[in-house]
């Protein structure tokens, strides 16, 4: 009997490490990505109220269908950040200060913020690059960085000097006169939390609380909220121009830039590196990751409420595209991969494209056409921009260029 029971378990263990092993491919397996067997959709309106009403003046986009729209992003995708239990207080502190940041291009700030209320305290590393030759106060780039911001990865690398030694070419930022900042997505929320017990949730829980609610922040509203604490910090810095910052993040990150920058008027422009399911693409087309897919991997990125739409995607109030023009009419751009798949290239144009009837509506300037354009050419002279190049789930140096073009074109244009 114990002899069958012990080989039960090295069986049931040897079982496990299988799965566990064969679990990319598992959860890879069924994904369609023919674009002849992806399901037909009709995409919720933009431009209609649930009561019927059509928004006809840029008045109406702001005051009536955009908060209706970011309450349903709220409620229902990526969940709510509720009020603290108790007030908390935020103070900021430049903890170290390298003014010799790469050869004197630019100066280093390590900025600690403090968030603290009754029931505990956090605290946030903020990096902050500012250039020396610029003239200031700076237009800057803030990164929603997968790295932590404390490591060595934001050291200059040895073997090319311009770069980080995590491959970011901060050098040619500098030059072009731009400042560099980054907060790490881990610093308030664990990357794949499911317990939130020890995050900054942990200030917001009222007595007999220890979880968010259904409609509450799942991680990637903490990632966005932690962000905005990062913009705080930037009205309060001299050196950096906070009416001229553009906010990006690649995948995960792409996908918490876009919540950021809907919700947060502050962030003048947003950059969604291939940023996928939960990002730029569209939910309907359950092509590459899914809801189901998502949530079954990352369950808490998003508020629970998002998994009553499990293969219910129809059903949603919104779709991505809404998300992108929540973000109108400051510039918006989307840059994909041929070869990434799961992240939806094509499902990722299309709600650029949509999203582009509310820049229209604000008298700005967005996609023309349903195609996508052709590969490796960049659409740069519009308020909504996209690109796909050819490779894989990377910013590549032909992406960076992109981001920077990008990025002039519309700040020197508001000057
Ligand atoms: C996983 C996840 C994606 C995410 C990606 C990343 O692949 O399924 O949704 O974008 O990780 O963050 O790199």
């Amino acid at each position: 009997m114990k002899a069958l029971s012990l080989l039960a378990g090295t069986l049931s263990l040897l079982t496990l490490a299988q799965l566990s092993a064969r679990e990319p491919k598992e959860y890879d397996k069924d994904v369609s990505y023919r674009e002849e067997r992806l399901p037909a959709y009709d995409l919720p309106k933009l431009l209609v109220t649930p009561q019927g009403k059509t928004i006809k003046t840029a008045e109406e986009w702001h005051t009536i269908r955009r908060p209706q729209i970011l309450a349903l992003y709220s409620n229902l995708i990526y969940g709510c950040v509720p009020e603290p239990a108790s007030p908390i207080q935020q103070s900021f502190e430049v903890v170290k200060t390298d003014p010799e940041f790469m050869g004197g291009k630019a100066t280093r700030k390590d900025v600690k913020i403090r968030l603290k209320n009754d029931l505990g305290e956090m605290e946030m590393h903020f990096l902050v690059y500012v250039p020396n030759k610029a003239e200031k106060p700076a237009p800057t780039f803030f990164k929603h960085s997968f790295n932590n911001t404390k490591s060595r990865d934001f050291d200059v690398s040895d073997k090319n000097p311009g770069t980080l030694r995590n491959g970011w070419p901060l050098g040619d930022f500098f030059d072009r006169g731009y400042g560099f900042c980054a907060v790490y997505q881990q610093d308030l929320v664990g990357h794949n939390e499911t317990s939130f017990l020890n995050s900054i949730h942990k200030l917001f829980y009222p007595k007999g609380q220890s979880f968010p609610k259904a409609s509450e922040w799942g991680v990637l509203s903490t990632c966005a909220w932690g962000a905005m604490r990062g913009m705080d910090y930037l009205e309060t810095d001299d050196d950096i121009d906070h009416t001229r910052v553009a906010i990006m993040g690649h995948s995960k990150m792409g996908k918490a830039t876009l919540w950021t920058a809907a919700q947060d008027e502050r962030f003048a422009l947003a950059i969604s590196a291939q940023s996928g399911c939960a990002g730029a693409a569209l939910w309907r087309r359950k092509s590459g990751e899914t809801l189901k897919k998502m949530v079954t991997r990352f369950p808490y990125w998003l508020c629970r409420n998002a998994w009553k739409f499990v293969e219910q995607e129809d059903d949603l109030p919104v779709d991505q595209h809404m998300l992108l023009a929540c973000i109108a009419p400051r510039p918006v751009y989307v840059h994909s991969g041929v070869g990434d798949t799961w992240a939806d290239s094509r499902g990722e144009y299309l709600s650029a494209y949509h999203a582009s009837e509310v820049y229209r509506l604000l008298g700005k300037k967005g996609l023309e056409s349903e195609e996508s354009p052709e590969v490796g050419k960049a659409i740069i002279k519009s308020d909504v921009g996209y690109h796909n190049r050819e490779g894989g789930h990377s910013i590549d140096p032909f992406d960076w260029e992109r981001f920077m073009e990008f990025a002039e074109y519309h700040f020197k244009k508001t000057n």
